[in-house]
């Protein structure tokens, strides 16, 4: 293939790359079960591969893909894969790998109807099937996003703008306002932190209220906390509640929370990154109730919906409300001659050009059914539990953290008796085997703190794993747990 002068190939070379893409699509997918899950390369190894002059000419496409082949493809970490344990990272569905391709192709500006109609039509449908799906509400508007961070910068953007309406907050800032407190629980997710500050609130009025022995959020802590915050002359402004911690997959009472929300006239929040889709299955829908009285939630599709990065959604109570947060005009954006209703999520959100997250979603919801997601989602959640009875069963781990949602935390205790006064021994085992796991690559899992005690965390959210996998993670933390303790004795 020849060297290209414009940006642009025939149809037929075009063909044929597009081909060999799928090729490489499909040889990844035949690889699942085998291929290691961590990269094997140091960061110096792969900086130096891609450390190369500006390029000045282009290069033949095929001799470029194989390239990305070797050096991308072939060493991507195995997150797709069905022993991949960390974070709340999922496999992605097949029918969005054809959705992202074909979203790409035709370019769609979803900042503006008339730049995309279908695909703003599209994402205006999977706001409400999701919140149908979950229960949010008839009434629900909502965007898609980034992903679980940015809908929760979202959420509590709306939450400041329209709390703070009546003191015109979008003109006069925050200045001349009295701090205004927020309430989470201690478990809650690093993003949240994140939003505090980049909206003016400031980490001071954030208050992290300790969590019970399940690590749900404690209410007589709180109530406590917003009276003394009154008294002191601060306004309580928003709780913020988990479904769905990042650590241990603890729901706060949900229905508890909006009560006192109601109580002190304060804005309900949820952070559903993790947990919001699963409150879908009619066996959990004790544990979300009052899931409907948020004033605003982040879901996030990245995680139990199965897609591919990035894809998250914020959700709240009336279009109304996303429009006096974000609305604003520009001699440049108007289209005002039509009188169509057409709808501009520019007016609903802080980006202009989007691109077409809502095709893979809406995909998937067609390609599947709302049932086979659920489905998928109870599967991870008998998984947890089963990995959760395993490590009963055993003499040398112990579980750390019950079951809740698809997080299972644990540690190897090996033949450590699992005292006080071996804990120090045990917790320097348990840090150390996460890294040694990381070298021999059968697994990819992390570890976290729990109650100031590390601990190893399995989160299962993804459609491709069975008992079987979850049997080898045993066999593999054992095996290399043994070792770590033999290095230490
Ligand atoms: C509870 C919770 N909230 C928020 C986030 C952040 O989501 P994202 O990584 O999509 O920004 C996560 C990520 O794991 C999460 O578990």
């Amino acid at each position: 293939m020849s060297k290209n002068e414009t940006l642009d190939y025939s149809l037929e070379t075009f063909d044929k790359l597009l081909r060999k893409g799928c090729d490489m699509v499909i040889d990844r997918y035949s690889k699942l079960d085998e291929a290691a899950t961590f990269c094997r390369y140091t960061p110096a190894e792969i900086e130096a591969w891609f450390n190369e002059d500006l390029p000045k000419d282009g290069m033949d496409a095929e001799k470029l893909m194989d390239i990305v082949k070797n050096k991308v493809m072939d060493t991507a970490t195995m997150n797709i894969g069905p022993h991949f344990y960390a974070y709340v990272n999922t496999g992605g569905t097949q029918i969005s790998i054809i959705a992202e391709l074909l979203a790409t192709a035709i370019n769609q500006n979803g900042g503006k109807w008339h730049l995309a109609p279908a695909i703003v039509e599209l994402e205006k449908q999977v706001v409400r099937w999701s919140a149908e799906m979950i229960g949010f509400g008839a009434d629900a508007g909502g965007v898609l996003v980034s992903g679980g961070s940015a809908a929760n910068l979202a959420g509590l953007t709306v939450a400041r703008n329209i709390f703070f309406e009546k003191e015109n907050i979008r003109d006069k800032g925050l200045f001349g306002l009295a701090p205004f407190i927020v309430y989470a629980s201690d478990e809650v997710h690093g993003c949240v932190d994140k939003s505090i500050e980049l909206l003016g609130i400031g980490m001071d009025n954030f208050r992290k209220i300790p969590c019970d022995e399940n690590f749900k959020i404690g209410i007589f802590e709180l109530e406590q906390q917003i009276k003394k915050d009154i008294d002191a002359g601060f306004t309580p402004f928003c709780i913020v509640g988990s479904a769905g911690t990042v650590n241990s997959g603890a729901v706060d009472p949900l229905d508890e929370l909006a009560k006192i929300a109601e109580k002190y006239g304060l804005w309900f929040h949820i952070d559903g990154a993790y947990g919001g889709l699963a409150g879908a299955l009619d066996e959990n829908k004790r544990l979300f109730k009052g899931i409907e009285k948020a004033g605003s939630i982040a879901i996030d599709f990245h995680k139990w919906f199965y897609q591919p990065f990035e894809v998250g959604c914020v959700l709240v109570k009336g279009w109304g409300t996303l429009r006096n947060t974000y609305y604003k005009t520009a001699s440049y954006l108007s289209t005002d001659g039509k009188s169509d209703n057409r709808f501009d999520f520019n007016e609903y959100n802080f980006q202009l050009s989007r691109n077409s997250k809502a095709l893979k979603v809406w995909m998937t919801f067609k390609a599947y059914g709302c049932e086979n997601i659920k489905r998928a989602i109870k599967n991870d959640i008998d998984l947890s539990s089963y990995l959760e009875e395993k490590i009963n069963e055993t003499d040398d781990f112990e579980l750390c953290s019950p079951s809740s949602l698809s997080v299972c935390c644990f540690r190897y205790t090996g033949s450590i008796e699992s005292t006080v006064k071996n804990a120090s021994l045990l917790d320097k085992i348990n840090i150390d085997i996460i890294p040694a796991l990381e070298d021999d690559a059968r697994v990819f899992i992390t570890g976290t703190t729990l109650n100031n005690r590390p601990v190893i965390r399995a989160c299962m959210i993804n459609h491709r794993k069975r008992e079987e996998h979850i049997d080898f993670l045993i066999n593999v933390v054992r095996e290399i747990g043994m070792n770590v303790e033999k290095r230490m004795r």
